[in-house]
């Protein structure tokens, strides 16, 4: 049992999610690579947080949307994540970088890993959660 409260992943809820990171999405700054990237991540509570990419000249400075959309859910003091969106204009759904799956883990729920949803250009979706998608991660113990 976790003591984390948990609410579900419904369809409408994933709808909203995909709806601000396509919002998001248009806020990406991304002049070198030209890959414009969204994200929504939902907190245990029920919270949207969103981001986007954020490129930067010196190129290994560069934020992914995923990170930044997470950086506001802990900004807010929101630690637990339900699920994440990830929405680019890649022909086929483009999944979390390994950086930005290591950071998922952190804010993931013991009992319900975090559910990752990538979405492509055309709207085609895959689902998968954070544990099938980074099976052993880092941690210091
Ligand atoms: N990017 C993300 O925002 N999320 C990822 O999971 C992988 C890549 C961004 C970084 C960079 O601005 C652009 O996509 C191309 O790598």
């Amino acid at each position: 049992m976790t003591d984390v409260q948990t609410i579900e992943l419904t369809p409408a809820i994933r709808e909203k999610m995909i709806a601000e990171a396509l919002e998001a999405q248009a806020s990406a700054y991304c002049p070198y690579s030209n890959f414009a990237v969204g994200a929504a991540v939902l907190t245990c509570n029920g919270l949207i947080f969103r981001g986007c990419n954020v490129e930067n000249a010196s190129y290994g400075l560069t934020i992914c949307a995923e990170r930044n959309a997470i950086a506001a859910a802990v900004s807010a003091g929101q630690l637990n994540l339900i699920a994440v969106v990830v929405v680019t204009n890649s022909p086929k759904p483009a999944r979390p970088c390994g950086a930005c799956r290591q950071v998922i883990s952190e804010f993931s729920i013991a009992d319900s890993p975090t559910i990752i949803v990538s979405i492509s250009k055309t709207g085609e979706g895959v689902e998968e959660n954070i544990n099938t998608l980074l099976p052993a991660q880092f941690n210091l113990l």
